[in-house]
C-alpha cells in the first residue's frame, strides 16, 4: 500500500503535527497573500488536509473548496471548518477543467509518489482545473536547508517526548528522497517524500504548462535563495 494512504489518516497524525495548528496563523494569512488572487476568486485547497489554513483563504474572500485522501482528515476539516469538502487523489482531481482561479498546495505536498510520471500527472492535474491566467502556489521544504538540517542526526532516533512521538530521517542521496520514520502512540509511520531540485521544480512546473515562476524564500515573500527553509513557487498557467 502506499505510505501517504495510510501514514496522514490516523490520529496519531494529529499528535505528531499539533505544532502545525498554531503556526496557521502565520503560515495562512501569508500563503493566502502569496497566492495573491482577488477577493470572490475560486481557490482549490489541494491537500486540505484538517483545514488548518481554510480560514485564512475564507478571510480574503475567496470561494473555497478542498480536496483530499484522508477520510479522517476530511472529516475534521467539516467539524472545525465547514466547507464543500472532496475526497480526491492527486492523480485524477475530480473537478472540471479550467474551473479554478486558484491551487492552493501547501506544507510540502508534492513528491509523494514513487514515480516521476505520477509527481508530474499531481501537477498536469493543477493546471488542467485552472483556467487559463489562473495561478498554482507551491509551498515546499527547501532542499539545500533540508540536507543541512539532517546532516548531524541523520540515522538517529530523536524523542519528541512533550509531543509523544520519536523520529529518525534518512536521506537517500540516490533516489534525492526523505524517508521519516515515526513510532506514536505504539504505531509506525514512514513518510517517503521526492525532495527536488530548484532546477527540477522549474522542470516539472514547466512540464505541467506553467508559465511566469516565480519563487519566494520565506513567508514574508523575501527572495528565493537556495539555503532557504521554504520555496514558495508561484506559477501562472497561461
Ligand atoms: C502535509 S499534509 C498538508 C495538508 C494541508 N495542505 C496543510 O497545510 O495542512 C499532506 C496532505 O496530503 C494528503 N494526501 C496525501 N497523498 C495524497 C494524494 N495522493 N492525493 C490527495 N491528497 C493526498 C494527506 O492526506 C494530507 O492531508
Amino acid at each position: 500500500m502506499d505510505w501517504f494512504i495510510g501514514d496522514f489518516n490516523h490520529p496519531a497524525y494529529f499528535t505528531i503535527y499539533a505544532d502545525k495548528e498554531v503556526e496557521a496563523g502565520v503560515e495562512g494569512p501569508a500563503l493566502a497573500g502569496l497566492l495573491n488572487l482577488p477577493p470572490g476568486s475560486r481557490v482549490l485547497d489541494l491537500p486540505c488536509g484538517w483545514g488548518r489554513l481554510h480560514p485564512h483563504l475564507r478571510e480574503l474572500g475567496h470561494e473555497v473548496f478542498g480536496g483530499d485522501l484522508s477520510p479522517l482528515n476530511l472529516k475534521r476539516h467539516q467539524l472545525e471548518h465547514p466547507a464543500p469538502l472532496v475526497r480526491m487523489d492527486f492523480r485524477a482531481l475530480p473537478f472540471r477543467s479550467a474551473s479554478a482561479d486558484g491551487v492552493f498546495c501547501a506544507f510540502t505536498s508534492w513528491g509523494y509518489f514513487a514515480s516521476d510520471e505520477e509527481n508530474l500527472l499531481q501537477l498536469l492535474e493543477f493546471a488542467r482545473v485552472l483556467r487559463s491566467g489562473g495561478v498554482l502556489l507551491l509551498d515546499l521544504a527547501g532542499r539545500e536547508s533540508l540536507r543541512a538540517a539532517l546532516s548531524d542526526v541523520e540515522g538517529y532516533w530523536l524523542d519528541f517526548p512533550k509531543e509523544g512521538y520519536q523520529e529518525r530521517a534518512t536521506w537517500d542521496r540516490a533516489k534525492r528522497r526523505i524517508r521519516t520514520e515515526r513510532r506514536c502512540q505504539g504505531q509506525r509511520f514512514r513518510h517517503d517524500i521526492w525532495i527536488p531540485s530548484d532546477a527540477e521544480v522549474r522542470e516539472y512546473l514547466a512540464g505541467a504548462g506553467f508559465r511566469s515562476i516565480a519563487a519566494f524564500g520565506g513567508l514574508d515573500g523575501r527572495p528565493w535563495e537556495p539555503q532557504a527553509e521554504r520555496w514558495i513557487y508561484r506559477a501562472i498557467k497561461p
